[in-house]
């Protein structure tokens, strides 16, 4: 949602992102606008199909070829990267912009050495000899807690576990010193404990290297330690900005309430979306209006028209026709004690 400041590295403005498919136009992103600022960390919030991946995709401009950003703006540092040419875009992949993605895996040649795959990235942007890559990738590898980086780099990478084949990911991106990191379910693969030391990587090499991140999660244990803002998304759409504490503490969107309040694992801590009733819009013909229409509790005749973003403090914004009557329940008196000691820390 749109903000005064111009302490962005990215404001994505207004973008709508169509696939055209044999039963029809699927309108994945109908006017999502959000920003990141310099050093901050956001995360993108929403159930399954709202348009996360496809929001990272359509910045990195890495959209399956039936996919095309169709109108809005991209501005990263202050340039719309959707007036880009191919070949500059391809810089700003990796230098500027860096992607995580969940399976480590399949970012991965598994016919290729870790060697090959890091020093051919790190020399094709940063203009090294073959030694000075190889330097800068035991460098990076050492940085994310891989033992004997110096051997290990000759490894292949079924030699990894899932976690390290991630670290690996992370060293790689960050040897090409992005500004911004766009996780997109990072750890979600990855067993509890090892998910949890991979972010506490992220976070660290977040603080090193001052950069700012997307981060795209399912988990909000996750993004409730791991995040400044949060864009909640429904539907295609953003519905909810906030300062993460906020979006916790006082939400005002009913999606976003129905998402905190509907989560029997969160209270256990697990932090997981589990199931709002009702179910999540189809994109080839979306409810009219309002997306959320359908499941809401408040619904009235206006909401048959799109409600525009509101804001209701500094940095909250809420695209909801009735903001003022939607009954916000105490939902922190639900949590875990130790998750609710997590957000109350924020
Ligand atoms: N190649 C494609 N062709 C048609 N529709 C697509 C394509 N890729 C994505 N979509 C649609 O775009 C919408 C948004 O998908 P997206 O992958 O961004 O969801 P998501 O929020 O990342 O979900 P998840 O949490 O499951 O990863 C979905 O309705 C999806 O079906
Ligand atoms: S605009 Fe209407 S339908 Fe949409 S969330 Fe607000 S009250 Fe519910
Ligand atoms: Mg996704």
């Amino acid at each position: 949602m749109s903000h005064e400041s111009e302490d962005r590295i990215l404001d994505v403005r207004d973008i709508y992102t169509y696939f055209r498919t044999e039963a029809g136009v699927v309108k994945a992103l109908d006017g999502v606008s959000f920003d990141i600022r310099y050093n901050e960390s956001v995360g993108v919030v929403g159930e399954s199909g709202c348009g996360k991946t496809v929001t990272s995709r359509s910045i990195l401009q890495i959209l399956p070829k039936n996919g095309e950003v169709v109108d809005g703006q991209i501005l990263y540092k202050g340039v719309d990267l959707l007036a880009l040419t191919p070949s500059e875009m391809r810089t700003v992949r990796g230098k500027e912009i860096a992607l995580l993605f969940q399976d480590p895996l399949s970012a991965l040649n598994p016919v290729m050495s870790i060697r090959e795959q890091m020093i051919d990235v790190i020399m094709l942007h940063k203009f090294l000899t073959e030694e000075e890559a190889e330097a800068l990738a035991v460098e990076m590898m050492h940085a994310v807690g891989i033992p004997e980086a110096d051997k290990r780099i000759f490894d292949y990478p079924h030699q990894y576990s899932g976690g390290m084949r991630q670290r690996i990911l992370i060293a790689r991106a960050l040897a090409l010193q992005p500004s911004l990191l766009i996780a997109d379910e990072p750890t979600t693969a990855l067993d509890v404990t090892i998910q949890a030391q991979v972010l506490d990587i992220i976070k660290r090499m977040r603080e090193e290297h001052k950069l700012s991140m997307m981060l795209i999660t399912h988990n909000l244990g996750v993004v409730a330690e791991n995040t400044d803002r949060i864009h909640v998304f429904y539907g295609g759409r953003v519905v909810e900005s906030g300062p993460t504490r906020e979006i916790f503490k006082d939400p005002h969107h009913p999606y976003t309430i129905a998402l905190l309040e509907s989560i029997p694992s969160f209270k256990k801590g697990k932090g997981r979306l589990a199931t709002i009733p009702g179910s999540v819009p189809q994109l080839i013909d979306p409810p009219k209006g309002c997306r959320f229409h359908p499941r809401c509790a408040y619904v009235t005749e206006m909401c048959k028209k799109r409600p525009p973003a509101v804001k209701i403090k500094t940095d909250h914004y809420v695209a909801c026709h009735h903001v003022d009557r939607v009954i916000k329940r105490d939902i922190n008196a639900d949590y875990d004690p130790n998750l609710g000691y997590a957000i109350d820390n924020l």
